[in-house]
């Protein structure tokens, strides 16, 4: 027989002092309640109910396929939203095991539950909580144990004396509960306690006065940890950075400094991609191999191409296809397109613009709504003047191109191939391919000027010079 799994995301999360709702906090790219569902489905419950309350159409919205959700609409303490849970479950057999785990602990793996479900099941416990030791227990409630060991009940922080705050053995906040007897003690809960709650931790010292068997399982400190505040939130996302970065190293990924790269859950990196520090990598980007991005380089949603070099560097929605150069210091904005062996060089800026192959846009140039056609060459300085305030227009480049430096293209325009344009230019009209734009006022030196300028003005300030 298998389980039923309870989730508590209700909560507000008061002390992350955040508008949103604490079990969508992100770590690793994702909501801190998808690595507790990741947990929990790992242990294959016949159903998985998700308790929402604080922020529920937002934490819905975010929810994987497979669970189910129902709605605590007021929040009364975790034995609250552990009765609405297992309210919402309906009619089920009081014989099955419930598992109810609390949304904001992300560090939470499947193993820890799975050892909590099978010890449940092979001592034939009414209620099995997690136990785990720690050296500042500050913020837990603490497992007060009789003198022959067998626990009594649980306390909380707030509610215990100084004797009780003192014992480091806590409640991990994972626990499997008979459902017969499981909806008889959350009805008879009670809220006499420091925070006027229902706290489902009140179960076990019930079951235990009723007589029946409750047992707790050790976990490891760092796995069950809550996240309750930015701290806490800080310490779990170092966890999971550093297993990605030990995972994708494991798969052959090559890191200078592996602490000193963000790896969001959802990036794939192919083997002998090196990593300098200062990367991060976000909402599914690609790295393939041989490519070597940073130091000091962020790319969301983005693909970089084998045996590119991406560094100092931002890039969005964007793809470096193969042998590309990206740096330093360029920025990559959404639709932006390198073919194989592209360069966007220093200060250069793209946005929805195709650089082709072989193309380069070396330094100091804007390219937005641009079509770079291959092998064209873009000179220092260029800048599409795609925008009129209004309305956004093309360029087109044709192949083997030369942009003279500090060319204003004005779109929609089009430069056809193996044209040119005279540095300094200000495009207006399209230019044939093979021919030479050239659009700026014809240079005239005037003979002697410097001598003459220099004599009148010595001759007008010779006056103040006497004084
Ligand atoms: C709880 C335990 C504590 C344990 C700790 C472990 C209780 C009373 N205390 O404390 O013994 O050491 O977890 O992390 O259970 N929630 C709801 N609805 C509510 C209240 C809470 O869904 O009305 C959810 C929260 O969103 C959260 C979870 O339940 O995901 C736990 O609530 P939280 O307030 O964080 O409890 P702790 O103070 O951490
Ligand atoms: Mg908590």
């Amino acid at each position: 027989m298998s389980h039923l799994a309870i989730v508590l995301a209700a909560g507000k999360g008061t002390r992350m002092k955040s508008t949103l709702p604490k079990v969508l906090h992100p770590i690793a790219g994702r909501p801190m309640l998808d690595w507790v569902l990741d947990a929990v489905q790992g242990t294959a419950p016949d159903r998985t109910m998700v308790v929402v309350g604080h922020g529920a159409d937002d934490v819905i919205e975010g929810l994987p396929s497979g669970v189910e959700w129902c709605i605590q609409e007021e929040q009364h303490g975790t034995g609250h939203a552990a009765q609405v849970g297992l309210r919402a479950l309906g009619d089920i057999d009081p014989a099955s095991d419930v598992l109810v785990v609390p949304g904001d602990t992300p560090m939470l793996d499947t193993e820890t539950l799975q050892t909590l479900v099978d010890r449940h099941r092979e001592e034939a416990a009414s209620v099995t909580l997690t136990s785990t030791f720690l050296d500042d227990p500050t913020g837990y409630g603490r497992i007060v144990r009789e003198s022959d060991e067998t626990v009594r009940h649980v306390v909380e922080e707030r509610d215990a004396n100084q004797v009780t705050r003192r014992i480091n053995e806590v409640n991990a906040g994972m626990y499997v509960f008979n459902a017969g007897f499981f909806a008889r003690d959350l009805d008879a809960l009670e809220t006499d306690n420091a925070q006027g709650e229902y706290y489902l931790t009140d179960v076990v010292g019930l079951a235990v006065d009723a007589g029946r068997k409750v047992g707790a399982v050790p976990a490891d400190s760092r796995t069950i940890a809550g996240a309750n505040d930015h701290a806490q939130l800080a310490d779990a996302a170092a966890h999971h950075r550093r297993r990605i970065a030990n995972e994708w190293m494991m798969a052959g990924v090559r890191m200078i400094d592996p602490e000193r790269v963000y790896i969001d859950h959802d990036v794939e990196l192919a083997a002998g991609v090196t990593l300098y520090p200062g990367v991060v990598l976000e909402a599914g980007t690609k790295v393939a191999s041989g490519a070597v991005v940073g130091p000091d380089v962020y790319a969301s949603g983005s693909e970089i191409g084998a045996g590119s070099r991406v560094w100092y560097a931002v890039l969005r929605d964007s793809v470096v296809g193969p042998e590309c150069n990206v740096g330093p210091y360029a920025s990559l904005r959404p639709g932006s397109v390198m073919e194989a062996g592209a360069k966007a060089g220093t200060f250069v800026e793209t946005k929805n613009t195709t650089v082709g192959e072989g193309a380069k846009v070396p330094h100091l140039a804007y390219m937005g709504d641009a079509t770079i056609g291959p092998g064209a060459n873009i000179g220092a300085g260029t800048i599409t003047c795609n925008y009129d305030g209004f309305a956004k227009y093309p360029t087109v480049i044709g192949s083997d191109v030369f942009i003279g430096s500090d060319t204003m293209l004005v779109a929609p325009v089009t430069i056809g191939d193996g044209a040119m344009t005279a540095a300094g230019s200000v495009i207006t009209q399209d230019v044939e391919p093979g021919a030479m734009g050239v659009a700026r006022s014809k240079q005239r030196n005037i003979l002697g000027f410097v001598q003459r300028f220099a004599a009148r003005y010595r001759s007008d300030h010779s006056e103040d010079e006497a004084r």
